[in-house]
């Protein structure tokens, strides 16, 4: 293997002792055993058994890559693939099976069983609270769309930080909060299938409020880790410097990036967006108090994801008017000609995009200590690159991964406070609609029994560079 033999030999890209070499997953996305030992239904459970022919080949989330009963292997293959950090979600109807009341004791034991063997491996914890995955029962009375569920959050997020933060200390509120106001409200790809911006509004408000919720309870109970949110930043790249190209992109990222990062990390929602929600008539519900409790607890750590530049254009054409309203009554979106493209995905591959959201952090959110929680490369139909040995040959993720972690270096020289890098994923996990469609993992998992793994050349590859902190 001789991209591997020439990472030993010449480094020239060595990271800052301590970087975190690992990977990222969810709960939903690998545990599997979903209605095993208690565990209550989510919404995707229940989209599922309502329309399956909206997951790609009807394939569901009930057993997923059977994480629940194989942790222990798979932890040990992370190690022996040298992550020192791994980041997965907790399953709120896991924990808690209508979302609040008495906690399922047998997700007690076993999300105490997987941190004791991570921990046990040398794998520093990173747990996310909510990764998409809102439960069936409160899904029932509205989701985000209900403070009360807010509250719900609130109790299940103090009962993690006090059965488990004497040993996890760095959390996560959220991962990709705006997906689920997205998917749910607007574009038609999470349940409830609504299209209905007013709905859109007060579900991303109230995502915000409970994360500075969880945060300010993390502090009053006196724990010592780090509390973060996980934020997937796409920077807005206008089609040309055309006044109208410009605008169209700042108020792109004004919906999709800073809606979540400014109150995140600054307490305080970006005036443009909220000058366009209440000429729009959209403002959200909000209490009194509300915006004091956001002001007041931001978080202290952040976690980007990034797999796609967004490319604007000014508006084409005037907007049907009687259409729902959507952000894209602002912008249009740009194909760049030539762009380089991950077919499989439909995404662009813009490498430089990283140093871009990373420089933003540092000048303009303060510098605040950040690290990469996804980048990733899903790609179909992975089994023909497996060589007469078995181990698929992933070539394009290790040169996506190495091209990205190049810019991720030149942001770190010019001083941005990038503290590692994980990839999306460590093992191939189902993921929502589009199930096993394309994989991302440093490992392949035989979907026939949801059971053995193989490594494949990117995760020997990313070995080697965790063990000599470069490439
Ligand atoms: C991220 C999510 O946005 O993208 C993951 O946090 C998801 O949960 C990943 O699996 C890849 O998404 P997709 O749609 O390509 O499978």
């Amino acid at each position: 293997m001789k991209t591997i033999e020439k990472v030993v030999k010449d480094i020239q890209y060595r990271f800052p002792e301590g970087f975190w070499w690992g990977s990222s997953a969810s709960a939903a996305q690998t545990e599997g055993a979903a209605d095993v030992d208690g565990k209550g239904k989510n919404i995707w459970d229940y989209w599922y058994e309502k329309e399956p022919n909206r997951f790609f080949n009807r394939v569901g989330p009930q057993t997923t890559s059977q994480f629940y009963y194989r942790y222990k292997e798979d932890i040990q293959l992370m190690k022996e693939l040298g992550h020192n950090s791994f980041r997965t979600s907790i399953s709120w109807s896991r924990m808690f099976p209508s979302g609040k009341g008495e906690v399922n004791e047998k997700a007690v034991e076993f999300y105490n069983n997987v941190i004791n063997e991570l921990i046990e491996a040398e794998i520093e914890p990173f747990i996310n609270l909510f990764h998409f995955d809102m439960p069936l029962e409160l899904q029932k009375i509205g989701g985000w769309i209900n403070r009360e569920v807010v509250d719900a959050y609130v109790e299940y997020a103090k009962t993690c930080f006090r059965l488990f933060g004497d040993r996890v200390k760095k959390w996560f509120t959220h991962n990709e909060p705006i997906v689920p106001v997205e998917g749910g409200y607007l574009y038609d790809f999470h349940y409830p299938n609504e299209v209905d911006f007013r709905k859109a509004v007060q579900a991303g408000y109230h995502t915000i409020l409970s994360s500075a919720r969880a945060i300010k309870a993390y502090k009053e109970l006196g724990q010592d880790g780090k509390i973060g949110i996980i934020l997937n930043l796409t920077p807005s790249y206008p089609r040309s410097q055309h006044p109208a190209d410009v605008k169209a992109s700042k108020i792109a990222d004004v919906f999709f990036n800073r809606s979540f990062l400014d109150p995140s990390v600054k307490g305080e929602f970006p005036i443009e967006l909220v000058e366009i929600l209440k000429e729009e008539g959209y403002m959200p519900v909000i209490e009194e108090g509300d915006l004091e409790v956001i002001k007041n607890n931001t978080v202290d750590i952040l976690g980007i994801n990034y797999y796609q530049p967004r490319r604007v254009k000014a508006k084409e054409n005037l907007p049907n008017p009687e259409a729902p309203f959507m952000p894209e009554r602002y912008f249009d979106h740009y194909i760049m000609p030539g762009r380089k493209m991950n077919p499989y995905r439909g995404w662009e591959i813009y490498e430089k995009g990283i140093y871009d959201i990373l420089i933003n952090v540092k000048e303009n959110y303060g510098n605040i200590e950040c690290f990469i929680s996804e980048n990733g490369m899903g790609v179909e139909g992975e089994e023909r690159f497996r060589d007469e040995n078995g181990m698929i040959q992933d070539d394009y993720r290790i040169e996506f991964i190495r091209e990205h972690l190049k810019w991720v270096h030149k942001a770190i020289q010019e001083g941005c406070n990038v503290k590692g890098y994980h990839l999306w994923t460590f093992m191939d996990n189902w993921s929502w609609t589009n199930a096993y469609k394309n994989r991302y993992g440093f490992v392949s998992v035989n979907l026939d029994n949801n059971a053995e793994r193989m490594v494949k050349k990117s995760g020997y590859w990313f070995k080697v560079v965790s063990e000599h902190n470069g490439f």
